[in-house]
Formats: C-alpha cells, sequence, structure tokens
C-alpha cells in the first residue's frame, strides 16, 4: 500500500487534501491521472447500468434533503458508533478497539492513547452523519445532514421518475453521487474515507410476483451475479473475489438478506467488501410513506392492484474500488536483459487514464512534426501523451508505470512507409502497423 499510495501522489493520481496545510483527516484529491481513471471507471458503471438497458433509469439527487428524510431513514437514530472518550487526551476511539485495555467506565480502563487509567467514559452512542445549517441562521430549525448514503435520494424521488418515464415494476433507478460519513476508524488510504462517491441502483419488484416473472428472491440473486460479473470485467482477478453473506448480526436496520462482493487487498486489509447487494424489502418507501403522508404505492395496471414495491440495492463505492483496480493492477517485475526492472499498473485498457503514448524515436527528421500530427488525431478518439524527452527505454517505463497500455513510435522507417510500431504494455511485443490503422487498433482494444 505505501508503494501504492507514493506512486499515487507522483504520478498525478491521488493527493492529500489540502496537504500544504498538513492534511486533512482521510479525504483525498484526485489529479490528472486519478480523475480520468475514476471517471473511467464511472463511466462503466453507468454504461453497464443505465445506458446498456432499458429498465433502469438515471438520477442525480441533491446532497443536501429534508431533514425529516434522515428520520424515516433511520439514520438519525440507527447510524451510530458506539465511541469511548479519554477525559484526559480528549481523544475518541471505537469501543470494539482491540488496544483499550480494561473496562471503559472503570478505574482500571486504560487510554490506548495517553496511557492513563481510569479517565475513559463508558460507550455512548455517536451519530456518524455530518450536520451543517441551511440558510443564515444557525439553530436547530435549519439542520441539514450531508447524505450518508445516494439511495434516499432515489427513494424519495421513486413515483417521480416512475410517472415521468412510465417505467412499470420491476425497473431501478440509479446514482453517482457523493456520500459523507464522519467514520471514526477511517484509513488505508482511499479505503474508508470521509467524504466518498458511491454508484448505487435500486430496482423495484413486486412482492407478490410469481412464475414466470422473477421473484423479489430470484432479482436478489440476478443483481448478485450481475455485480460480480462487473467486477470481473474491469480486470480484477477472479481470486481476489468472492460473496459474503450477513449473517442476522451483521444485517443493517433495513435489509432482509445482505451479501457483500469482497476483494483481497493484500497486506494487513485482505478481504474487505467493495459493494452491498441488500434486499431492503418496502422498509424504505413504507417509511417515507409515513413520515411523508404522501402515498408511494405503484398501481400495477393489469392485476389491477396496489402495493409498495420491495427494492433489490446494489451499493459499490467508486473510490474503494479504485482502490481494488489500482491494487489489482500493481506490479513490479524483472525485464529479461536489462538491468532495471519496471513498476507497472497492468489496467484494463478501458480503465486506463492515458491510452497511448505518442513518442518520436529522436528529436529530428521530422519524427516530431509526424508524431505530434498523430497524436493530434489521436486525442479526437482518446487521451493520449506526447512525449520527445529522453532515452526511448524511460519513455516506455513512465507509460508503463500510470498504466498506458499501448505506445506508438515514430522511427525513421515511418518516415518512409508511414508505419509505426505499437507497443504492448504486457508482453512488451512490438507491431509494425500503417499510422493511418493506428486509431481503429487502439479502439477496438478499448473497447475490449
Ligand atoms: N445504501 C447502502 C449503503 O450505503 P454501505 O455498505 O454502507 O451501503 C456501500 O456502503 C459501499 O459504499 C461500500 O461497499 C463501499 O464501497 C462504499 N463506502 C461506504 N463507506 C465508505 C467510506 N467511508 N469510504 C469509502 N467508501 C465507502
Amino acid at each position: 500500500m505505501e508503494k501504492l499510495v507514493s506512486l499515487c501522489k507522483r504520478r498525478g493520481f491521488i493527493f492529500q487534501s489540502s496537504e500544504i496545510y498538513g492534511g486533512t483527516g482521510s479525504v483525498w484529491d484526485y489529479g490528472p491521472l486519478g480523475v480520468e481513471l475514476k471517471k473511467n471507471l464511472k463511466d462503466r458503471w453507468w454504461f453497464s447500468m443505465v445506458r446498456a438497458r432499458d429498465d433502469i433509469e438515471g438520477l442525480d439527487a441533491a446532497i443536501l434533503m429534508h431533514p425529516k428524510v434522515w428520520e424515516a431513514s433511520g439514520h438519525v437514530a440507527g447510524f451510530t458508533d458506539p465511541l469511548i472518550d479519554c477525559r484526559n487526551c480528549k481523544k475518541r476511539f471505537r469501543a470494539d478497539d482491540p488496544k483499550i485495555k480494561g473496562t471503559p467506565g472503570q478505574p482500571d480502563g486504560q487510554c490506548p492513547a495517553c496511557g492513563m487509567k481510569g479517565t475513559l467514559s463508558e460507550p455512548r452512542l455517536f451519530n456518524l452523519m455530518f450536520k451543517t445549517f441551511m440558510g443564515p441562521v444557525e439553530e436547530s430549525a435549519s439542520l441539514v445532514y450531508l447524505r450518508p448514503e445516494t439511495a434516499q435520494g432515489i427513494f424519495v424521488n421513486f413515483l417521480n421518475v416512475q410517472q415521468a418515464t412510465r417505467q412499470k415494476v420491476p425497473f431501478g433507478i440509479a446514482q453517482i453521487g457523493k456520500a459523507f460519513r464522519n467514520e471514526i476508524t477511517p484509513g488505508n488510504f482511499i479505503f474508508r474515507t470521509r467524504e466518498f462517491e458511491q454508484m448505487e441502483m435500486q430496482f423495484f419488484v413486486d412482492p407478490a410476483a410469481q412464475a414466470p416473472q422473477r421473484t423479489d428472491m430470484e432479482w436478489f440473486e440476478y443483481w448478485k451475479a450481475q455485480r460480480m460479473d462487473w467486477h470481473r470485467s474491469l480486470g480484477l482477478d477472479e481470486s481476489r473475489l468472492l460473496f459474503h453473506q450477513h449473517d442476522k448480526a451483521e444485517l443493517a436496520h433495513y435489509a432482509r438478506a445482505a451479501f457483500d462482493i469482497q476483494f483481497d487487498f493484500g497486506g494487513t486489509l485482505g478481504f474487505q467488501e467493495i459493494e452491498g447487494v441488500h434486499h431492503r424489502g418496502d422498509f424504505d418507501l413504507g417509511r417515507h410513506q409515513e413520515h411523508s403522508g404522501k402515498k408511494l404505492e405503484y398501481f400495477d395496471q393489469p392485476t389491477n392492484h396496489r402495493f409498495i414495491p420491495f427494492v433489490v440495492e446494489t451499493s459499490v463505492g467508486a473510490d474503494r474500488t479504485t482502490l481494488a483496480v489500482l491494487v489489482n493492477a500493481y506490479r513490479e517485475e524483472t525485464v529479461a536483459g536489462e538491468e532495471e526492472g519496471r513498476t507497472l499498473l497492468k489496467l484494463s485498457p478501458s480503465l486506463a487514464p492515458v491510452k497511448a503514448g505518442i513518442f518520436p524515436l529522436v528529436k529530428k527528421d521530422g519524427m516530431p512534426e509526424y508524431a505530434e500530427k498523430l497524436a493530434t488525431e489521436l486525442r479526437k478518439r482518446f487521451p493520449v501523451f506526447y512525449d520527445e524527452s529522453g532515452a526511448i527505454g524511460r519513455r516506455y517505463r513512465r507509460q508503463d508505470e500510470i498504466g498506458t497500455p499501448f505506445c506508438i513510435t515514430i522511427d525513421g522507417q515511418t518516415m518512409t512507409d508511414n508505419t509505426v510500431t505499437i507497443r504492448d504494455r504486457d508482453t512488451l511485443l512490438q507491431d509494425r502497423v500503417a499510422s493511418d490503422r493506428v486509431r481503429d487498433l487502439i479502439s477496438e482494444r478499448i473497447a475490449g
């Protein structure tokens, strides 16, 4: 992880937020390459969940919502962690922190930070939602929360979207957006942060559906399989992915059944959740109907019956999946015949922030002009990086390190027959092809 964090900073993927002021706890900024990588990931999700289907609609709901939303959703009462305060050093710990010795609230309870005994409070529930005020007056009547999940924006818009699009149950609503949680134990780079992006989809189904239609549990199984396939399609190794079923104690307050898709981050982290697939029943729509006083029932014309749909939710973190993709891609390799090894990001071409490096072999004989013209042409289709500085081997290495799948070199032969070499990042093999075929060849490889 340390090597990856260092590469991400050095090459402009991810920086610590407000670094010149000493940084902000567990908040990160995406640099020029990181923003492209995460955007490619989000685009792939949006394509597979919204564009490629006719039964899911897109939405972009606001971060700030009516405070009653969070009472109805159960977050005001239940989105809490039990915490312990030290009266001496004022530090806070999760109640299950293994570093705490003795019993908190008792004379033998010892603070893991300052070492004092008898200064730890009993566990108290601490809400993870960030609060702020809407409008000029800071009073309880104007209290609002930064959303801790995007899902509630979908629930409160369920009928708006259904009526506007005339979708029939079963159908889904998807959105990508920021969420905020005042996590007590954030860390591991962008794995657990206080500001992050979620890609969530709520699929509304008829609780009474019978064969030949899929039942709610069959939709749940369907979405589990779809979502696992999507993670595999990103290039995440099969052996690093698994399902983890929530037992009764792990189930969130809204869930009837839940599975995590876990990825093996290696090191001390090991297998950890990157996505949750949850059967939320009619909990959310039922609660919003109750708290708002507005009917959120769906009317099924063919059967003439009204019902509150069940919801199967898929919820994946864009940042956490970006980290999984980076961890999965990171390699250090020796290269036959070369003293120096190479560091490599073996990213899927569709996710790579730069698709091709364009290099004139030398800075003369018309090669730079030819290469720049080719770069301008290719840039119309995908991001490329033009580089004429330093030895060609070093230029290749710089692209390997940021995961660029192809490098195109313009050499003496190009100037006589309009062919260029394309080097493959993973095999290191070079093919000579006509320069006017490069755009289509690379486009095909990116599309997979
Ligand atoms: N609407 C359901 C929901 O929010 P969740 O399991 O709490 O479910 C879903 O979160 C996903 O959001 C997680 O699998 C993870 O990828 C991401 N996520 C949650 N908390 C996060 C945090 N503090 N930092 C980064 N990603 C987080």
